[in-house]
């Protein structure tokens, strides 16, 4: 079966991590997978917003980590920074349900989603420093701008977790649910959402982030020039290896 389910019904598109194995962590591959099917969302007038979910214990454990050791990604079309610009310019509704841990990216694309619902064990994290990379995905422009300075700093420069109550008081998540009702409630809020005309839909996304579409293009980019020299870097190498050795990084030498 694919690691990125892709499933369309009565208007909704239904992106499913199903990585479980390996915590449902993204591929080069599951990131081009994703990518497509977002393009294709995009261009289908049937379509009228996309809902990604993984499953009641985990939503995504962020980028495979042995993908950054063995296949970092090359260029700016690299299947990663596709994705990302594509959930940024995404015109139609984005929604999420959002259980159990939710690292790197499984946190960032968040901030790109219109609606999140996530179940009472989700973790969310954005531990990048810890990896000896920085932000992506413009997540140092919206955590900040989301969060306050001093909470985005909390979470971006310590990097530590933070768990669905607090997403929710900040204001990451729409509501909070037992796991086991996250992906109906947003299925029922997708729906929802179908029901409605696409035009005003999509010009209403639209006025609503378009003041910000460029800036956020713009930190991405940078982001994803930084974000990719580090991943080459000793750092960062250091971290990759002590994940899969299962021991703690040395950062004493870097
Ligand atoms: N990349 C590659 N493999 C990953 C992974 C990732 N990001 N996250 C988890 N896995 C793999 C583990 O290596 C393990 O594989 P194995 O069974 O072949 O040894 C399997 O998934 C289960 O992971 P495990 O760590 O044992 O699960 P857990 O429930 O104890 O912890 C997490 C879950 C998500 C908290 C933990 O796996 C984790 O911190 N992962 C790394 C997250 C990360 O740093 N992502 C990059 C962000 S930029």
């Amino acid at each position: 079966m694919s690691d990125i389910l892709v499933h369309t019904e009565d208007g909704v598109t239904t992106l499913t991590f199903n990585r479980p194995d390996k915590k449902n962590s993204i591929t080069a591959a599951m990131y081009a997978s994703l990518a497509d099917a977002l393009d294709a969302a995009a261009a289908d007038d049937g379509v009228r917003c996309v809902v990604f979910q993984g499953n009641e214990t985990t939503f995504s454990a962020g980028n495979d980590i042995a993908d950054f050791l063995n296949n970092p990604p090359a260029t700016t079309d690299s299947p990663v920074f596709r994705f990302l610009r594509g959930i940024a310019q995404f015109p139609k509704p984005l929604l999420a349900a959002v259980c159990g841990p939710a690292v790197g990216v499984g946190t960032t694309l968040l901030f790109h989603c219109d609606l999140v619902y996530a179940g009472d064990n989700a973790a969310f994290s954005m531990p990048f420093v810890n990896l000896g990379l920085c932000p992506e995905a413009a997540s140092s422009l919206l955590v900040p701008q989301m969060f306050g300075y001093h909470r985005a700093a909390e979470a971006l420069l310590l990097g530590e977790p933070f768990m669905a109550e607090a997403a929710l008081e900040v204001g990451l998540v729409n509501r909070v649910v037992p796991p086991s009702e996250a992906a109906a409630l947003a299925q029922q809020v997708a729906r929802k959402l179908a029901a409605k005309p696409l035009s005003s839909l999509v010009a209403t996304k639209r006025l609503m982030k378009q003041g910000q579409m460029k800036q956020v293009m713009t930190v991405m980019a940078e982001e994803g020039e930084q974000f990719g020299r580090m991943l080459r870097e000793p750092a960062a190498r250091e971290a990759f290896g002590a994940f899969m050795e299962r021991r703690k990084p040395d950062f004493s030498k870097v």
